[in-house]
């Protein structure tokens, strides 16, 4: 049976892998429809790419629902000097022709969701948790009529890739993300302890291209292009790719060995930690668990899946 699933994302590429990864795998995952927000550049941008990514794939069925264009109370923060000024820096995709669907991706959620049985729709959350948190407060039974959220975002150990305590999604719009882990949601979290291990090396990137195909090769472009700022930043061969990390966890489960259910808070106060997500790992203050967390990755299998499902399209 295929997982309905809805895909938040504020593209930038690895945003873009995690739903053309979807498509796929099409005996695993419907893909009802991706909803975007304003996070890695603005929402006009952003829709802009998910629907130059669709278009390249072929897919332009997938209804894109553009939603919030900023966080819920704070101005927005991006991230060109990561992505470049499309969000999209590193291939020159013309611009789509698809239209973004009518309606606010916060409402669509809702709609699309509440009208499916309970416990059968999955979202995976790549971006500011803004049109989850928007959801959330326009239908209260969201929450718990949702079969799971998995997000992108956080870091335990590793340190913040915004601040010292913060990871980008999370920093954007932390009183969405502190909305989304008090909502009693079933939540897995996918922190950069994990993503930074799942890295786009020169080696895998030969691989993807090597598959011959236009897709292919328009993402050996854009991905070499986005790794250039996190290879000088940490010094690393290859940048991390985050966001489908979430698709794969659904996908193998057995990739990633290190998971614990735990509790996790956001801090919206501390000007020196906003952002932070405080992650219980030892249980030391005996809160109840309100997400799995996943620390470790099996970096060769999930890029494997990745470069395989895309050499497909
Ligand atoms: C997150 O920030 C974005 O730039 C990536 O797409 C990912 O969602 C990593 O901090
Ligand atoms: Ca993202």
């Amino acid at each position: 049976m295929t997982r309905a699933l809805i895909i938040d994302t504020d593209p930038s590429p690895d945003d873009a892998v995690t739903f053309l990864t979807a498509l796929a795998a099409p005996e695993l995952f419907e893909l009802l429809a991706v909803t975007t927000v304003a996070g890695n550049v603005p929402l006009d941008l952003t829709t802009k790419n998910a629907l130059k990514a669709l278009e390249l794939a072929g897919r332009t069925d997938i209804p894109v629902y553009a939603g919030a264009s900023a966080p819920l109370v704070r101005p927005l923060i991006t991230a060109e000097y990561v992505h470049g000024h499309t969000g999209f820096d590193g291939y020159d995709l013309p611009d789509p022709v698809a239209k973004p669907a009518a309606g606010f991706a916060p409402e669509a959620i809702v709609e699309m969701v509440m009208s499916r049985p309970k416990g059968t729709v999955t979202i995976c959350a790549l971006a500011p948790l803004t049109n989850i948190a928007l959801a959330m407060a326009r239908e209260p039974r969201l929450a718990e009529h949702l079969a799971e959220i998995v997000i992108m975002g956080g870091a335990l150990s590793e340190g913040g890739n915004v601040t010292p305590a913060a990871e980008f999604n999370i920093y954007v719009d932390p009183e969405a993300a502190a909305r989304v882990f008090t909502s009693g949601a079933n939540l897995t979290l996918i922190p950069l302890d994990c993503t930074h291990q799942a890295r786009t090396t020169a080696a895998r990137l030969e691989r993807l291209r090597a598959k011959g195909t236009k897709l292919a090769e328009v993402f050996y472009h854009l991905l070499s292009f986005n790794k250039r700022f996190d290879e000088q930043k940490y010094g690393w061969d290859g940048g991390p790719l985050h966001d489908p990390t979430t698709l794969v966890w659904l996908m193998h489960p057995e990739f990633f060995p290190n998971g614990r259910r735990v509790n996790v808070t956001v801090e919206t106060g501390s000007p020196d930690t906003l952002g932070m997500t405080i992650i219980d790992w030892w249980s030391v203050t005996g809160k109840p668990a309100n997400a799995l967390v996943l620390r470790d990755i099996d970096a060769e299998g999930y890029m494997t899946t990745i470069i395989d499902r895309l050499g497909r399209l």
